[in-house]
């Protein structure tokens, strides 16, 4: 058996998980895949910092009283070696990335730069990389794909999206000959743990943050998480996948949950719904519409992350605490779910390591990349969203207001299928659900409704998923 040697960008959380998942399992890894890996040396900022290899364990240990497993609790099972870092370690990480004694180069360090150069080097010398970088991918994918095809040697990146989930497979080998029409995902954790606090616990938003970040499922700094832009570049990359097409994450829509509030989901749930904060690729068909491509129809694609109402029949909703879930709907596969960790170190490591395998085996066999990110297509603007809204006002306890506010949906041809007042002290509040409508008449429609002296304060508007919607 061939050893392959490997060389690791990066010893955080995932880093270290693999290096200990490769240094303590390197036999029973051989004896599994078929491949010998070697890790040969391993690239990381600090070079003076003390380090912990081996990334935290997934089996559940305790509860803590709010049903919360913590990252602590869960039985942290660190392969601690005194003795790293060792003399495999360097702060020069080019020295890796061109270096002829490493055969496979694994991405780890995240960000635009320098990840971005150390994968092309990598690859101009002809190395099969591995990456979790879904930031990178989702601003260069073209390009990156583009250099591996050019240089014949794969780049792989199951871990990118949802972690340990192995959706890049599915999407990029097992579908390959069928048609997806739409992904709806779950994808990214701390928001699901903080909408499952807030529904379940009755915790406000920052009450529910707050327990994310002392957990550890969230950072100090959450805006990454909390205003949508990890699911959204995990978007760009699952639009690339399924539809073979070059997305990045500017041209996804975003809404994060910051303004999701107790109240909102306290409606949708006496509405029969749970509010996730989903990220969904879809496309459509335009017949009739011919690309640049001879005979190729020009493919349709919009991408959106924003808070939505799930209806509780569908099995995302059932998607609860830090877990990722993926809803594909293809043509002849129909309806398949993934569900499984997102992140973490250990289980993120496990899909890396997967791909690390791969690697190894393109290079004694001829590479079976297929091409990704390639595709120009036109983005569909979120106003063309056809879907059913949810959408509660406050308004002056008054006669004639109710009559005012229905007019002024109807002169935006926007149709209530649902109605209902509550009370509050000297003003109302009114809850409608539509039925399908056209997103920019539902604007319309608020913006009137804003302006209408009666109304004190149009809220969150929630997308219903699961009734229809196109
Ligand atoms: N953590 C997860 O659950 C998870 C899940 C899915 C995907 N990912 C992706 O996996 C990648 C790694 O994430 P992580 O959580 O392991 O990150 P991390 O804990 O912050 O580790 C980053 C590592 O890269 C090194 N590094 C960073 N910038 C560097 C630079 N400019 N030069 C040299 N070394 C540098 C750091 O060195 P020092 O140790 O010396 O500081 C550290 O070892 C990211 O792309 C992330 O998006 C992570």
């Amino acid at each position: 058996m061939r050893t392959m040697r490997v060389g690791i960008l990066g010893c955080g959380h995932v880093g270290g998980a693999l290096l200990g998942l490769l240094d303590t399992g390197r036999a029973e890894i051989a004896e599994r895949s078929g491949v010998d890996l070697e890790v040969v040396r391993v690239g990381v900022r600090d070079l003076a910092r003390s380090r912990s290899v081996g990334g935290e364990a997934s089996t559940p240990a305790r509860r803590t009283p709010s049903g919360v497993k913590s990252r602590e609790e869960e039985g942290a099972r660190w392969h601690q070696r005194s003795s790293y870092p060792d003399s495999r370690f360097t702060d020069d990480l080019f020295s890796i990335a061109e270096d002829d004694e490493v055969d496979i180069v694994v991405e780890l360090i995240g960000g635009l730069k320098p990840a971005r150069e150390l994968i092309l080097a990598a690859l101009c010398r002809g190395k099969p990389v591995v990456t979790a970088n879904k930031e990178l991918l989702a601003r260069s994918g073209r390009e990156l794909e583009e250099s591996s095809r050019h240089s014949g040697r794969s780049l792989l990146f199951e871990a990118a999206v949802a972690g340990a989930i192995p959706l890049v497979r599915a999407l990029g080998e097992s579908l390959v000959g069928d048609s997806v029409r739409r992904v709806i995902g779950i994808v990214n954790g701390t928001t699901n743990f903080i909408l499952t606090q807030m529904a379940e616990q009755g915790l406000s938003y920052e009450a529910a943050l707050s327990l994310a970040i002392g957990l550890g499922y969230a950072e100090q700094e959450p805006s990454a998480d909390v205003e949508g832009y990890d699911a959204a570049a995990k978007a760009a990359i699952l639009a690339g996948l399924a539809f073979n097409a070059d997305v990045t994450v500017d041209d996804v829509y975003r809404e994060g949950i910051v303004a999701v509030t107790n109240d909102d989901i306290a409606l949708a749930q006496r509405l029969g719904y749970e509010v996730k904060l989903l990220a969904v690729i879809e496309r459509e068909a335009r017949p009739g519409v011919v690309g640049p491509e001879k005979d190729s129809p020009r493919l349709s694609v919009r991408a959106r992350v924003h808070p939505a109402m799930v209806s509780r029949v569908h099995p995302l909703a059932g998607v609860r605490g830090q877990f990722n879930a993926v809803f594909i709907e293809s043509d002849a596969a129909g309806e398949l779910m993934l569900y499984g960790q997102g992140a973490g170190g250990l289980p993120t490591a496990s899909a890396v390591l997967g791909d690390v395998i791969d690697a190894a085996h393109s290079l004694t066999t001829k590479s079976s990349a297929r091409p990704v990110f390639r595709r120009t297509v036109e983005f569909l603007p979120i106003e063309e969203l056809r879907t059913e809204y949810c959408v509660y006002i406050d308004v002056l306890d008054q006669p004639g207001v109710l009559g005012a506010v229905a007019t002024i949906f109807g002169e935006h041809g926007v149709s209530i299928r649902w109605m209902e007042q509550f009370d509050l002290s000297g003003e109302a509040r009114l809850v409608f659900l539509t039925h399908i409508a056209r997103e920019s008449d539902l604007r319309a429609t608020l913006a009137d409704l804003e302006a209408l002296a009666v109304v004190e304060r149009v809220g969150q508007v929630l997308r219903v998923h699961g009734q229809g919607e196109s």
